[in-house]
């Protein structure tokens, strides 16, 4: 102490960093490394005497035990990869593994041999081992080891960064080269997909400028081809992660982020993969197989990024499929949903305006709460409604051929792959009955009051049935 005490002498406190960093050693200043050290050492040291040599064992045990219930091969898994993103950055992730497993064995074997060969016995008296402190070979072999295995994983990181950042020149994967539908500008033949991912505080728009449509919370994407997907976000940060094909990147207010994704192999990858040379009618069945057979599925992704109460139900879907059903699927994002009982929607809303009463049947009372009372339209949009074109919740177009609603978090996808209209009813139910359960914290209004559309009358069971039923018919 004396020594602090002469040094704290010789330098009086001043805002500088030597200041600061003698500050650190100082045991009396607030900033005092050596006081706050030694506290966590002795607070450690309490804990750990608490616990006997017993009860360690059993914990390690368990611990252990736990790893057991680890799959490598869920939905949601990095080790079961579907597109070459996800697999370059397993690939990099492995390498990781094995060079840190080489060095844990490496200096674990050594530790160990010291440990035992050189450990007390009773009545030891052998004289201490030489000591190799400062040994230069040892210390210059050291850094040099380091350096080499630092530069074994950083000139794959590297490349990886750049693999996954710069979308492949895929000559297949130019919208001119696969999409078939309409819709689609000459200017645009030549780029590949781009969809606009943007979060929002639960849930994700999907918008693809390119075709003038937009979805929330399922994606649809071609199975291999390159697709660009540009990343923003309306409020807080927010991280796209669809695990077996690619992730992450951040979703960063005031900024748009972009990254590459790909559902399988390109045609050429999977040849030079595959061992195949040249192009043939055979081939190119073969290849159309393998997409078929093991790209073409329901992809489940997630917000990895903590944005708020309800970040753990900010999910999302991609479904993976082919050229022709993609264009389907645009062609039916593009016409919309009709008005109920084959009406168009200029005479579906002469009706609504003159005499409301004339609209009967469930599905029109549906219909009318969600124009009138309920609000919905005031946020939401139904593509073919004229007049339901909000923009602060998720577009509802085909709402009902999805397979999950509130951003992923309440499911009615059947085993089979179908969609289970019953739980779906109930999905709607809950979801319109009490918003604020299933996603806490979210901007819709609740049933009992709040969120930003709060109505002056809470909606009743029938009415919510109604909605429900309503919404239902959007497919
Ligand atoms: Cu969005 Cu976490």
């Amino acid at each position: 102490m004396a020594l602090f005490d002469h040094i704290r002498r010789r330098n009086p406190c001043q805002s500088s960093l030597p200041s600061l960093i003698h500050h650190l050693w100082l045991p009396n200043s607030p900033f005092s490394l050596t006081a706050h050290l030694s506290k966590i050492y002795y607070t450690v040291k309490n804990l750990s005497h608490g616990i006997s040599r017993f009860t360690s064992l059993v914990l390690s045990l368990l611990a252990l035990g736990l790893l057991g219930g680890c799959d490598l091969n869920t939905r949601m898994s990095t080790f079961d990869t579907k597109g070459p993103v996800a697999e370059a950055q397993l690939d990099l992730f492995m390498l990781t593994v094995w060079v840190t497993l080489f060095i844990f064995i490496l200096v674990g074997g050594v530790y160990l041999y010291a440990v035992i060969k050189f450990r007390e016995r009773p009545n030891d008296d052998r004289p201490l081992p030489s000591q190799g402190h400062g040994n230069p070979l040892i210390e210059i072999g050291l850094i040099g080891a380091s350096v080499l295995l630092l530069v074994v994983i950083a000139v794959p990181t590297l490349q990886g960064i750049w693999f996954t950042h710069d979308i492949p020149e895929d000559p297949a994967s130019k919208l001119g080269a696969w999409y078939s539908g309409e819709g689609l500008a000459e200017e645009e033949a030549e780029n590949p997909l781009v969809i606009r991912v943007i979060g929002y505080q639960w849930w994700w728009a999907f918008e693809y400028p390119q075709l003038g449509i937009t979805t929330a919370n399922e994606m649809v994407i071609p199975a291999g081809k390159a697709v660009h997907l540009e990343l923003r976000s309306v409020d807080v940060i927010h991280s796209f992660w669809l695990p077996r094909i690619a992730g992450k990147v951040d979703l960063i207010p005031g900024r748009a982020n972009s990254m590459w994704i790909q559902a399988g192999d390109s045609y050429e990858s999977w040849k030079t993969k595959n061992g195949h040379e040249g192009d043939t009618v055979e081939l190119q069945t073969t290849y159309q197989e393998y997409l078929e057979t093991e790209i073409h599925d329901y992809y489940y992704g997630q917000c990895a990024e903590y944005c708020g109460d309800s970040h753990a139900r900010m999910l999302f879907r991609a479904s993976v499929k082919s050229d022709e059903e993609f264009a389907d699927w645009i062609a039916s994002e593009k016409t919309g949903n009709s008005a109920p009982e084959g009406m168009d929607w200029t005479e579906w809303y002469a009706a609504y305006d003159s005499n409301p009463d004339q609209l009967t049947g469930d599905i029109n009372e549906g219909l009318k709460l969600f124009m009138g009372r309920a609000k919905c339209a005031t946020c939401h949009q139904v593509q073919g409604n004229p007049r339901a074109l909000g923009v602060a919740g998720p577009n509802l177009t085909n709402l009902a051929a999805r397979y999950s609603i509130a951003a992923g978090w309440l499911n009615h996808r059947a085993e089979d792959g179908s969609i289970d209209t019953e739980q779906q009813y109930e999905n709607f139910f809950k979801w319109i009955n009490e918003t604020d359960v299933v996603k806490p914290g979210n901007l819709m209004w609740r049933a009992n009051g709040g969120g930003i559309g709060e109505l002056p009358e809470p909606l009743t069971e029938d009415e919510v049935h109604k909605l429900s039923l309503y919404l239902q018919t959007l497919q």
